[in-house]
C-alpha cells in the first residue's frame, strides 16, 4: 500500500503539520468515517474571524494523517468564508492525487473542518449557511452510523487516546521535576 502514496503523502504522514489538541477552542469538530470507522477531531481557535490556530488528532490511515496535515496548513489564517471553500479536491491536488480506495479518507479532515466551524458558529450565535447546515446534519447521521457499527472498536479507540494523554502529562510533569 505504501508505493501507492505519492511522495508528499508520505512527507504528511510521517512528519503531519499541527497535530494535537488546543486548549479552550472556539470550536471542535468529531467526525467518523462511514466507510471504515476511523474517528477525528478537528480544533480550531478564531480571532476576528479568522482561523488562527488549528490542531487535529485522529485515528485514521496514512492518507487521512496526510490530508489532515495540509488541511490544517490550508485553513491557518484564513478567514471563516473562506476556509468553508476548502475541498477534499483541493487537498488531493495538493497532495499530487490518492490510490482511488483512499477518497473517502479525505473526507475525514474536511468534514471535520466543517463541523468545527459549525461548532464556532453556533456557539458564538452567529448565522449558519445553509450549506453547513446540511453538511452538519449528513456528519451527524454518519456519526450515529458509524458508532453503531463500530461501537466496540471506538471504545478501545478512546481508551488510546485517553491512555497516551495521560502518559504525556505523566511525562510533562516528569520533566518538570
Ligand atoms: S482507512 Fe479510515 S480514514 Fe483511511
Amino acid at each position: 500500500m505504501i508505493e501507492m502514496y505519492t511522495k508528499k503523502v508520505m512527507e504528511h504522514f510521517l512528519n503531519p503539520k499541527n497535530v494535537g489538541e488546543i486548549k479552550n477552542p472556539s470550536g471542535v469538530g468529531e467526525v467518523g468515517n462511514i466507510v471504515c470507522g476511523d474517528v477525528m477531531k478537528l480544533y480550531i481557535k478564531v480571532k476576528n474571524d479568522t482561523i488562527v490556530e488549528i490542531k487535529f488528532k485522529t485515528l485514521g490511515c496514512a492518507a487521512a494523517i496526510a490530508t489532515s496535515s495540509v488541511i490544517t496548513e490550508l485553513a491557518k489564517n484564513k478567514r471563516i468564508e473562506d476556509a468553508l471553500k476548502i475541498r477534499n479536491e483541493d487537498v488531493i491536488k495538493i497532495l499530487g492525487g490518492l490510490p482511488p480506495i483512499k477518497v473517502h479518507c479525505s473526507l475525514l479532515a474536511v468534514d471535520a473542518l466543517k463541523e468545527a466551524i459549525y461548532d464556532y458558529l453556533r456557539k458564538s450565535k452567529r448565522q449558519i449557511p445553509k450549506d453547513l447546515e446540511n453538511a452538519h446534519e449528513r456528519i451527524e447521521r454518519e456519526k450515529r452510523i458509524v458508532k453503531e457499527k463500530f461501537k466496540d472498536f471506538i471504545k478501545r479507540s478512546e481508551k488510546i487516546l485517553d491512555i497516551s494523554e495521560k502518559s504525556k502529562n505523566k511525562d510533562k510533569r516528569k520533566n518538570k521535576t
